[in-house]
This record gives C-alpha cells, structure tokens and sequence, in this order.
C-alpha cells in the first residue's frame, strides 16, 4: 500500500496494483512500484506528490465508516488514563467500523486483541477495514456482549453501545483486579446510570475538547468538534 500526499495536503491511501486518477493527473502504477517512501512521483500532468509507507493512523482515518466512530481525541484520552501497552489484554465491543480496535490493537501487539460485535453487516465493514490494513492480531467475534464475555485476566474492556451498565457484571468476571472498564457514551445520561451501577469500581467520567489553531492568523479556529462523547473510567477494585 501506498500513502500519496498531493501539493495541498489531501492524502490517497492506495495499492498501487492500477493506474491512480486524481484531480491533479494520473499516477502511473508501475512508476509508484519503483519508487521508495520520501520519494515524490509525478503525475502525468507533471504534479508532484510525496510517496510515503502507510501507517495505522492513515488507515484509520481511511478507514470505511459504519456506524459513528471513536474520535482521535478521546482515543487519546483513554490510552492515557489506562496506559495500556503492548502486551496488554484488551476487549472492545461494540466493533462498529473498527476503529477503537484498529487503533488499541496497535498498542497492545503482539498480544491479541478481542472486539464483539452484534450485526453482521458492521463486522463485515470492521472485517474489511482490518485486512486492508494487514492487522493480523484482531479477533472479532459475532455476539452480543451483553451475554457475556469469554475472556479472562484482562487490562482493559471497551464499550462503545447504548447500554454499556448491563456489561458490569461480565466486566467484573473478565478482568483482572485494577483492570479498567472505559465506556464511550455520547450522552450525559448513559454516563450516569452506568456511574451510579459501578460497584466495586473507583470511577470518574471525562470529557475531552479539542481545538485546533490557523497557524497563518495565529488565531484559534472559531468552528470545532464541540461534542463526541464522555468517558467513564472504572477500575476494578473489588471483584465480588
Ligand atoms: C457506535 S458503534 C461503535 C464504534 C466503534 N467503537 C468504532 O470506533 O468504530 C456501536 C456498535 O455497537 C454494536 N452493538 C450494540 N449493542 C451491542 C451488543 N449488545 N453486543 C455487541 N455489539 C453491540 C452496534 O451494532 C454498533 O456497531
């Protein structure tokens, strides 16, 4: 795979197996085989554009997107509140498109990371989104969460689904003591009633705002994401 970058910073994830049309010219595919990441390719109305090696990141922002996804910023956060790492064991449910897994399975590799999804159609979309990327280490399993979790001995269990408080009790038997719980809510309510069922937990919810500045004005942008989501950490402290 290749990661195109053209003159005004918009970026083409590639496989370079065909000719590549964009709006700046054709890309001649046996030309971008030969050339290394650094190297920049010219198109054949002699445009140039930086040829670099994908990373995770750019295929997950390349991703196919299902269902809404997790933002980077609040993927930031949870990593930072948790400091999984790899080796970690991780379980995330729902998938939807497969970011949050795409993303914590970078981190945990090589230890494997477990991801549960109920509707086929969107597993299907998080399935694809995995193979294009190469991830290897991404077991989805087809279920509802909300009859339990298989694992055991785990660092950290993700929810991203509407009723996240009918998954304390499987959280409690999946992870390991000072595992965390962290649950993605887009609404204040569910971060509550899921806060005020969490026994055995030492709990806080978050929110996480980011703004960008115009760096030409050096002026903050005036438009933002202004909400996505809360995050309630909970560390398991008690397991029974
Ligand atoms: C908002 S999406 C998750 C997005 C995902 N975190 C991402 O970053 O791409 C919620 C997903 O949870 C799934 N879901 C809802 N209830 C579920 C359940 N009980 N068990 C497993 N998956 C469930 C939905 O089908 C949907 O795909």
């Amino acid at each position: 795979m290749y990661l195109l970058l053209d003159e005004k910073g918009n970026s083409y994830l590639i496989n370079g197996e065909k000719d590549f049309h964009s709006k700046y010219g054709v890309i001649n595919a046996e030309e971008l085989r030969g050339k290394n990441p650094g190297e920049v390719i010219e198109s054949h109305t002699g445009r140039g554009f930086f040829v670099l090696e994908p990373g995770r990141l750019d295929y997950i922002r390349k991703a196919r997107k299902g269902p809404q996804s997790v933002t980077l910023k609040d993927l930031g956060l949870i990593t930072a509140h948790t400091c999984i790492s790899s080796g970690s064991r991780v379980v995330d449910a729902g998938t939807g498109s497969g970011i949050m897994a795409m993303y914590l399975s970078n981190l945990v590799y090589p230890e494997k990371l477990v991801t549960y999804e109920i509707r086929e159609d969107f597993a299907e979309i998080a399935r694809k989104n995995f193979k294009k990327a190469g991830i290897g280490n991404i077991e989805l399993k087809q279920g509802d969460v909300y009859d339990g979790i298989d694992e055991r001995g785990v660092d950290l269990i993700t929810l991203d689904l509407p009723e996240p408080w009918r998954v304390i009790e499987q959280a409690k038997e999946s992870l390991k003591p000072g595992g965390y719980l962290v649950s993605y809510s887009p609404s204040i309510n569910q971060s509550k009633r899921l806060f005020d069922r969490l026994k055995g937990f030492r709990s806080e919810t978050l929110e996480c705002l980011s703004r960008g500045w115009d760096m030409e004005t050096v002026r903050p942008h005036s438009r933002m994401l202004g909400h996505s989501g809360f995050l309630t950490f909970a560390r398991l402290v008690e397991k029974n």
